[in-house]
């Protein structure tokens, strides 16, 4: 059995390891945070003991910090004699990590807001299951959720056999997370329809749904722990602007892109390398490349180069999750069709054409920008810097 339950009512993904192999939650395409982080956060629990703790949290806001920042360089945990390390999940602003915990502790949801890639799903992720012990308690926000896939719908056979009862009532993940007093995740939230948004806004502020086709039973209260974390995209700005009612009832934290390329660099090697175990093979990662793709990454999203330069910015979105898929993609294709020297030292040309694929996808008018930044900066530091640059470089003008 796994050692971290997920809430206090009704576990949702407490799995026996049969189950796991058995494929409900398969362990090896894309584990939850949970299952992917269980042994750190079964320790995290035993630390926890003497931290006080909001009603229903299964870690403390200190321990949930722990988790998501990780144990300080050359620190660890001391757990009966034995050295325990947190990895760092999430890179970047610190404060804003230990404010989204604290948010989520009092009367107001969370709302992440930013670029696309900025990792607002993957925090939103690590929060709820160190908080709830679940994260797949969630809506995802497309333009065709309607307010049954947020509240509950009912199952028709049962209503007709026995009419409005709790036993035919099917409870979506808002009503879940109040029944369970657990996080219901919102995913998207800006790309649903405005008038479905503002379900929430009751559940937000009074903390009880209605449910009139029950009658008297009709009202569910939320339980201790209940809280929403919505995320947005910037890029969806005025798809369907949230109502200022509904924003009142979130605290708002913006989540920018890594600033730093030394970061996105670890953080392409680290998924890289998670994805690679996933996907059940475990490859030599090539530090050049990923340094490489770290710098491009970064100064065509910044607009300006590492030596002052300024340049054209593509219009594509340049987030590291787009980074790390562009590794991981040349990464399978020099291990299944080379080996692990070809992994050790990826193909420059491969690297600048699913470069070339993930920017022009939008448009082929941004072939002219990235055409332009290989003929400027690149060729700058091809001169400067023999080996991995100049490979790219030659690999990049060639590049019809
Ligand atoms: N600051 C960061 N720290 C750690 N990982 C990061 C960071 N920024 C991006 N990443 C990486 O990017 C991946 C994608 O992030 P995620 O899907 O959470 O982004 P998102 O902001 O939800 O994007 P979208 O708006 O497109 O949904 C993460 O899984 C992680 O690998
Ligand atoms: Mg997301």
């Amino acid at each position: 059995m796994w050692l971290f339950p997920c809430g206090p009512f009704a576990p949702c993904v407490i799995l026996s390891k049969r189950q796991c192999a058995a494929g409900r939650f398969s362990t090896k395409r894309r584990p939850t945070a949970e299952l992917r982080y269980a042994d750190e956060l079964a320790a995290l629990v035993r630390w926890d003991r003497n931290n006080p703790k909001p009603e229903n949290w299964q870690l403390s806001p200190r321990a949930v910090r722990l988790f998501i920042l990780g144990t300080p360089k050359g620190q660890s945990l001391e757990l009966d004699g034995e050295p325990v390390t947190i990895r760092k999940k999430y890179y970047g602003n610190d404060t804003l990590v230990e404010r989204c915990i604290i948010t989520l502790a009092g009367n107001r949801g969370l709302m992440l807001v930013g670029e696309p890639g900025t990792a607002k799903t993957m925090l939103s992720e690590l929060l709820s299951a160190a908080i709830s012990g679940c994260s797949t308690n969630t809506v995802q926000g497309t333009a065709g959720t309607t307010e049954d896939m947020i509240k509950y719908s009912w199952n028709y056979a049962l209503l007709l056999a026995k009419g409005p009862s709790r036993e035919a009532l099917v409870p979506a993940p808002l009503y879940v997370g109040m029944e369970r007093g657990i996080i219901t995740r919102f995913e998207e939230i800006t790309r649903t329809p405005a008038e479905v948004q503002d379900c929430l806004i009751s559940v937000l502020s009074d903390k009880v749904m209605n449910i009139p086709e029950l009658g008297d039973q009709g009202l569910l209260f939320a339980n201790p722990g209940f809280n929403v974390i919505g995320t947005a995209n910037t890029r969806d700005k005025g798809v369907n602007e949230m109502s200022s009612a509904l924003k009142r009832r979130f605290s708002f934290e913006t989540v920018q892109p890594v600033g730093d390329v030394a970061l996105e660099k670890q953080i392409i090697l680290d998924e890289v390398e998670a994805m690679a175990r996933s996907a059940g093979f475990s490859a030599p990662l090539d530090d050049d490349a990923a340094t490489l793709l770290a710098t491009t990454y970064h100064e065509l999203r910044q607009g300006i180069s590492a030596e002052g330069m300024r340049l054209k910015k593509p219009a594509a979105v340049m987030s590291t999750a787009e980074a790390v898929s562009i590794y991981f993609q040349t990464l399978m294709s020099a291990w299944y069709y080379g080996g692990p020297e070809q992994a050790r030292h990826l193909d420059e040309r491969a690297l600048a054409e699913n470069l070339v694929g993930a920017v022009a996808k939008e448009s082929r008018e941004e072939l002219a920008t990235i055409r332009e930044y290989f003929s400027t900066i690149v060729q700058k530091k091809a001169e400067r810097e023999d080996g991995a640059w100049k490979r790219f470089y030659e690999a990049g003008i060639r590049l019809k």
